[in-house]
Parts: structure tokens; C-alpha cells; sequence
């Protein structure tokens, strides 16, 4: 898959960099362009000196991205945070697992076959990953693609 081959150069770089800010568009977490995603269309900064919760929306037909111009054209780009896809990929709860991930960055517990409604988040630029036994891990640690690929639970 292209996007786990990206994940992995992302990692390299990040190794041989040895950078610990984010280089992966995870939904609302800070970018090396200082904005964050919040959807495909609205970002916001994340400069210190801005005033918070000033949300920002790209022009017609962009999207946000993790590139320097934070908006370009929805034909040429993937949103570094996409529409909430299909839920597919997540897993459920089948009666055998404990917690299962509701979007890239949240995890829920489940109560036998039954998804229970408390959202216990990731912290910052970390992705869920209840296969890894650690809940969430470092976008680096994930080998194949996100458990949950999804914006929000
Ligand atoms: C994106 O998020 C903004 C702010 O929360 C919201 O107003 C807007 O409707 C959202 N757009 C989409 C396509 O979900
Ligand atoms: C996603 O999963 C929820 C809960 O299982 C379901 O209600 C919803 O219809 C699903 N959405 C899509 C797009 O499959």
C-alpha cells in the first residue's frame, strides 16, 4: 500500500532528522506548516502568538494540507485530515477484544459485543494502535496502515 511506503519514509526522515515535531497530517494536530487540519476544508494555526479557536477554511476546490501552502487544489492533493471514510476499517466490538480504535487518534472500550461511549484520546501526534498493546504509539511504530482511519470516533 503507497500510503505505508510513505509512513515508512516519513520515519526515516524523521529518524535521521531526529525530529520529534509532526510529520504525518494527523486531523487537528500541528504541522510542520504550523497549521492544523481540522477536516479536509478547515485549519487552524498553531502559532502561539495567534489568538485560539480562530477557525480558517481553504478556498474553493482545496483542501488542507501538510505542504507549506496549506491549501491546494483538491485534484492534485490528499487532505492531510480526509472526510470521515468508510468505517470499514475500523474494527468492532466482537465479544473478544477489550478496546477497539474509533478514529486515528480516540479508543473506546467495549462491554462484551457492545462499543461503550467513553472516548479516551491519544495524546498529541500519536495514533491508536490497540494491536501494539500500548493504546496509541508514535505514527513512526505503525508498520501496516492506521487501525482506524477515520478523523472522529
Ligand atoms: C470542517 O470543520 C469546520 C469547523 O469545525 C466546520 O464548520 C465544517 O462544516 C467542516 N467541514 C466539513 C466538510 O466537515
Ligand atoms: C459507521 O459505523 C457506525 C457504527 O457501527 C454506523 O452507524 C455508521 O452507519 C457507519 N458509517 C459508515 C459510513 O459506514
Amino acid at each position: 500500500m503507497q500510503q505505508s511506503q510513505i509512513l515508512r519514509s516519513l520515519c526515516l526522515l524523521a529518524v535521521f532528522s531526529s525530529m520529534t515535531a509532526v510529520v504525518l497530517g494527523i486531523c487537528d494536530s500541528c504541522q510542520t506548516n504550523n497549521v492544523a487540519c481540522l477536516n479536509e476544508t478547515h485549519y487552524r494555526m498553531c502559532s502561539a502568538n495567534v489568538a485560539p479557536n480562530q477557525i480558517l477554511k481553504c478556498g474553493e476546490g482545496k483542501v488542507c494540507t501538510e505542504y507549506t501552502a496549506i491549501c491546494l487544489d483538491e485534484n492534485a492533493v490528499t487532505p492531510a485530515c480526509p472526510a470521515d471514510g468508510a468505517n470499514g476499517s475500523c474494527e468492532t466490538c466482537d465479544g473478544t477484544n477489550l478496546f477497539v480504535c474509533t478514529s486515528r487518534t480516540t479508543f473506546q472500550m467495549c462491554d462484551g459485543t457492545t462499543l461503550t461511549d467513553q472516548v479516551t484520546y491519544c495524546k498529541d501526534n500519536k495514533v491508536c494502535s490497540i494491536s501494539s498493546g500500548k493504546y496509541c504509539v508514535d505514527s513512526c511504530e505503525i508498520t501496516g496502515s492506521v487501525e482506524c482511519d477515520r478523523a472522529a470516533p
